[in-house]
């Protein structure tokens, strides 16, 4: 079986409070699936110590392109390294979108983040107007190129997540998400990213997620809303 990852990003929801009652509610199931937390910056230290005694990696959602200096609000990707982060989430369509963050800015991050040894959760997706257009497999090689360049491919996992299923409740049907997963496989085997693990994001419950991850091309999941729930994002990463 192949090695599954299941990630949760927690965008800007739940307070310290909450971080240490979800974790007392998380049943981690034993095995050798990776389980990846993005909880809100503020809340990095809680989730850390509430998570000490399990396998639970604890990363952040956002990282300024720059180690240190006047960027007032930001978070530095060495503080969240030293705080015992071991992950960070680059490219999500909400910092494209509404934080103007270009491909090339994401780069610079993703590099940054290489260099401190943080593995990184690449994402990638079309919106629906791409889609429609039958942009999406351009859009996504434009986002791979740029957003990969001089990267090494270690402690690198890509997320596909199309951005009209992003909390939309719309999920890719197993068969669109598959085509499109394997598209970006075929793109990192030839650009000399073979082996990097391709999660699938957008809508996944406990409903689809066992139809989704049995998919070939799908080695896990980001999953937001749902894994906010600690008995519905326990039941994903059984599915
Ligand atoms: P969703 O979010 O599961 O709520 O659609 C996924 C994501 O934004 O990573």
């Amino acid at each position: 079986m192949k090695h599954k990852i299941f990630a949760a990003n927690w965008k800007m929801y739940k307070s310290p409070a909450d971080t240490q009652k979800f974790f007392q509610n998380f049943l981690v199931i034993p095995g050798d699936s990776t389980l990846i937390f993005f909880p809100p910056a503020l809340c990095v230290n809680h989730a850390i110590e509430a998570t000490s005694s399990t396998h639970i990696k604890i990363g952040v959602q956002n990282i300024a392109a720059t180690a240190e200096g006047a960027f007032t609000g930001e978070n530095s990707a060495s503080v969240a390294k030293e705080m015992g982060c071991q992950y960070a989430l680059i490219g999500h369509s909400e910092r494209r979108s509404l934080f103007q963050e270009t491909d090339a800015m994401l780069n610079q991050k993703a590099k940054l983040a290489q260099s401190l040894d943080l593995h990184i959760v690449f994402c990638v997706g079309e919106s629906l107007d791409q889609r429609k257009s039958n942009q999406t497999k351009s859009i996504i090689s434009e986002q791979l190129s740029a957003g990969l360049a001089g990267l090494k491919n270690e402690n690198l996992i890509l997320a596909y997540e199309p951005v009209w299923a992003i909390g939309t409740g719309i999920t890719a049907s197993p068969q669109q998400a598959e085509q499109t997963q394997k598209e970006i496989i075929e793109w990192l085997n030839a650009n000399g990213f073979s082996g990097v693990p391709v999660l699938y994001g957008g809508s996944v419950k406990p409903e689809n997620a066992k139809e989704l991850i049995s998919q070939p091309s799908i080695s896990g999941f980001l999953v937001g809303g749902a894994s906010l729930n600690p008995e519905s994002f326990a039941q994903i990463c059984q599915a």
